[in-house]
């Protein structure tokens, strides 16, 4: 059934408190549920249906007696309840079966440790509850467990209580001090082991800080626990927001459907995110864990004290929470440079990822306006999408009128469950005369319309008046169900170059589009001048304007902005890479004008080795492929080979140079500046070993060969076998085999392993094969999500040269593999449905085939709601 954002009521009830005892026990765990309930007045007077799924009812009581009650499908139904308003005491009995929940959603069993994850609407699986975000209830929990198996026992909150029980048994008993929706409830047990931090906050409160892992990972917690401190010091001095609870508990598990779970006080984290050591992670994975880490303690204030009214305002918590941990980074980073290189990765995902998500089926505004399975809707869209619109608020109102926007939000809502409006209102009206207030309607627009909006710009220059004129004009595409967009509020930040390179005084501004055109005039301009728009993607719009080669390269060498320095280079490489592919050549794609400024940034004495590897990156196939009206994935990927290439091999003795100069890094630390230099080492030894390829060098793989076993660190280890096998050198099959037998023992490395052999450049179709052998490795299973994510995500949706096979090999192992996922976790099984979202554009016979695989899906009798949803979306006609 659709769930629609207009058809939202209030609650008939509210349940005030809730006392759980859990008798925990992998085969049948018991839950009494004792709540304490009364009338909603505001609303009339009717039954109350309480959400439960795979539940064991055993007992109703209402105020101590037995009652009747029926179910309607998976509600409970209780008619006969006390009519007055006053309050009165349900207490609900049911068992369930944690170690056969292969969903995760719930109460599960992962490696003996039992773990919940409740959000959206897994607390439902747990007990018969109301089982929305805005019913927010006081929380007690007793949890009860044989003391061997389950020696830590912990819950949301505060330990009041704890000891021994008969039989070899124990308890412990927490209280929530806050009020809270049923999603951020948490409980975990089992063996497992603490770094603990105390810390005294900027007010003098004690903070007792947490990191809960395996025994045997303890030493992989550090960078985490830092992660840790640093978020609660970011928040206080930024937002000025403490730390609101004595405890404050992050858990790792290796069996988790995301990254990781806000629960209050009781983060619930896929290990990726916690566990790091320099020689199991990467600086990607140092980088991830910071943010994920700030991100999930964010949410303590930015979801938890104030939450959503209903699920359509996942962005409330998403998009806002995302905009602070991309700030929390960047302000990390330090210097602007290294601020600029942490936006030029955000909005590479964005474009990557949302921009397709919003151009295809599953097209949906930041706020969606109906679902049929909610999970379906934790995307790119809600949050990175709804970051930028975040960010937007914030450029129209400046870094301080932003936090002071904040502030009256909290001051307003803390406690509440509220609405995208409320959050939007807040920040407007404590900026009375800032655009955003000025506009705040049609802002809003950016909540309510789907699609990315275009901004065509054209300028003219008046040489006898030395007027320069831009024309900004902008457009966005139907979506489905949306076929009109009106007009969006669209800050674009700008600025004028003169052709060698140097600003125009005084043309840097932001300009507010509110209409469908805008024209901006520049006066006492002395020359033709070379526009810088969208300075630091100042709105998430696609900005066209047809630069020339010549502007490019100005932008590339001067723009005082880097986001569009490195925009300008790719740009440079986008006109080439559409070029080629029009012309039906795959030869040479590059020409000497753009090898030689690729060589300058490359050898440019000033700029960032971060910077300079982002410059060096080709744009993906994905983003190549969203930018032709029709795709034919085998030409992409050839034509984008055939690049890097040319670059690899053109700049063979600059890519010598960058390796010699920037692969000592000194001791390990996960910092912008040495991780910059590693990630450019990486880069320059991949183009080299690429280039052996043609020259028949056999210095260089060599080399490569034995940084790969010397390396002390992951990200250089890694570097190196990942060049060894995307050039599909020899030595690339000994390598894997060493990194194997090194590894065996280390569950995210081994990921890594599959990851990097389904996401190889594919030569001749040779990964699929390679993907199916893999599907029988001892250390495969399809169970532990993050091992089906690496192997089979990372060939059907990260390696489209591969996936996209003429004989459509890898639509059918796609279809199978979401089937067979979709019986065992719906919610996994949907993102992989996902793959074929833009199936429409493909060429053929590649777009017939990959139809009839989505119908084959399609076709199953006994679908999820999570993959039915996203394969009708898929197959709807527009
Ligand atoms: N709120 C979590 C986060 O972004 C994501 C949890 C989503 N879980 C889910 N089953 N949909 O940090
Ligand atoms: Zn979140």
């Amino acid at each position: 059934t659709v769930i629609r954002r207009e058809d939202y009521a209030a609650p008939a009830y509210w349940i005030d408190s809730v006392e759980l005892t859990f008798d925990l026990d992998p085969a049948k765990t018991r839950v009494l549920n004792k709540m304490r309930l009364r009338r909603n007045p505001e609303v009339a007077a009717q039954a109350l249906k309480l959400d439960g799924e795979e539940l064991n009812l055993a007992r109703v009581l209402v105020n101590g007696q037995g009652t009747s009650f029926k179910t309607e499908g998976d509600q409970l139904v209780l008619e006969n309840l006390p009519t007055v308003t006053d309050a009165f005491d349900l207490e609900i009995f049911t068992t369930c079966a944690p170690e056969k929940n292969s969903k995760l959603m719930g109460l599960y069993v992962s490696q003996g440790t039992f773990f919940t994850q409740c959000e959206a609407e897994g607390f439902r699986r747990i007990t018969y509850f109301l089982d929305r975000p805005d019913v927010m209830a006081s929380y007690t929990v007793t949890l009860r467990a044989d003391k061997k198996k389950y020696p830590v026992l912990l819950s949301n909150g505060n330990l009041v209580e704890q000891g021994d029980l008969d039989g070899g048994r124990h308890y412990a008993k927490w209280v929530d001090p806050h009020k809270k929706p049923c999603y951020l409830f948490a409980l975990v047990a089992g063996q497992l082991v603490a770094r603990e931090q105390r810390i005294k906050a900027r007010n003098g409160r004690e903070h007792l800080l947490q990191v809960y892992v395996r025994p045997g990972d303890l030493d992989k917690t550090e960078h985490a626990m830092n992660s840790l401190m640093a978020s609660i010091a970011w928040d206080e001095a930024r937002f000025k927001l403490p730390l609101d609870l004595d405890r404050f508990m992050i858990v790792a598990t290796s069996d988790f459907n995301m990254g990781a779970m806000e629960n209050k006080g009781l983060n619930v984290f896929n290990t990726k995110f916690v566990l790091a050591s320099q020689a199991t992670a990467t600086d990607v994975d140092y980088a991830n864990i910071e943010s994920v880490v700030g991100h999930e303690y964010f949410h303590n204030w930015t979801g938890n004290r104030v939450t959503c009214r209903d699920w359509f305002q996942l962005s409330l918590k998403e998009g806002l929470t995302v905009f602070r941990d991309q700030e929390f980074s960047m302000d990390l980073a330090g210097e602007a440079s290294a601020r600029a290189v942490k936006r030029i990765e955000d909005v590479r995902v964005l474009r990557t990822a949302q921009f397709p998500e919003d151009a295809g089926p599953m097209a949906h505004p930041v706020r969606p306006d109906s679902y049929i399975e909610i999970n379906n809707f934790y995307t790119v869209t809600v949050y990175e999408k709804g970051s930028e619109v975040v960010r937007m608020q914030q450029t129209l109102t400046s870094r301080e009128g932003f936090a002071k926007g904040m502030a009256l939000y909290f001051q307003r809502h803390d406690g509440q469950a509220v609405t995208c409006d409320d959050f939007a209102q807040a920040i407007a009206d404590a900026n009375p005369s800032s655009e955003l207030a000025r506009l705040l309607p049609q802002f809003k627009r950016w909540y309510s319309q789907a699609g990315t909006p275009q901004v065509a710009a054209r300028g003219h220059y008046d040489a006898a008046a030395q007027r320069y004129t831009l024309t900004l004009t902008q457009s966005c595409p139907p979506t489905p169900g949306q076929a009109e967009k009106l007009p969006f509020v669209i800050p674009v930040a700008l600025g004028l170059l003169y052709a060698d390179g140097l600003e125009i005084p005084g043309s840097a501004r932001t300009v507010v589009l509110s209409d469908a055109q805008t024209e901006v005039v520049f006066e006492g301009v002395a020359s033709e001048p070379v526009p810088s728009l969208l300075r630091g993607f100042s709105a998430p719009v696609v900005l066209r304007y047809d630069y020339s080669d010549a502007e490019l390269l100005t932008l590339l060498a001067h723009d005082s902005d880097p986001f569009n320095r490195w925009e300008a280079g790719q740009r440079l490489a986008l006109k080439r890479a559409l070029a080629t592919i029009a012309s039906g050549a795959t030869e040479q794609p590059l020409d000497a004008a753009y090898l030689d400024a690729m060589r300058a940034v490359l050898r440019h004495p000033q700029l960032d080795a971060a910077f300079k590897e982002l410059v060096l990156t080709l744009p993906s196939e994905t983003y190549i492929a969203e930018q032709l009206e029709v795709v034919d994935p085998q030409r992409v990927h050839a034509v984008r080979e055939a690049m890097r290439g040319q670059l690899a091999l053109e700049l063979r003795e600059d890519w010598a140079w960058a390796y010699e100069q920037h692969h000592d890094t000194g001791a390990y630390r996960p910092d912008a500046v040495s991780s910059g230099r590693r990630a450019l080492a990486g880069l320059a030894l991949a183009m080299l070993c690429l280039a052996a390829r043609e020259t028949g060098d056999v210095v260089w793989p060599g080399k490569t060969y034995q940084r790969f076993k010397d390396a002390g660190n992951m990200t250089d280890r890694f570097n190196a076998l990942a060049a060894l096998v995307q050039s599909g050198h020899a030595l690339a099959r000994d390598a894997l085999q060493r990194f194997h037998a090194l590894f065996k023992n280390e569950a995210l490395v081994l990921d890594k392993w599959f990851a990097l052999q389904a996401g190889a450049s594919d030569r001749g179709g040779d990964v699929l094969p390679a993907v199916k052998q893999l599907m029988k490795h001892p250390d495969f299973t399809l169970k532990n999500p993050n091992r089906a994510r690496s192997l089979i995500f990372s060939y059907c949706s990260a390696n489209p040269g591969a996936f996209h096979r003429a004989d459509a090999a890898g639509y059918v192992y796609w279809s199978e593999r979401v089937l067979e996922l979709d019986a065992l976790n719906p919610q996994v099984a949907a993102r992989l449905a996902r793959a074929l979202d833009r199936w429409k554009k493909l060429a053929e016979p590649y777009r017939h085939a990959a139809r009839e695989a989505i119908a084959r899906v399609a076709a199953k009798p006994d679908l999820s709601n999570d993959v039915r949803e996203v394969v009708s979306r898929a197959l709807a006609e527009e």
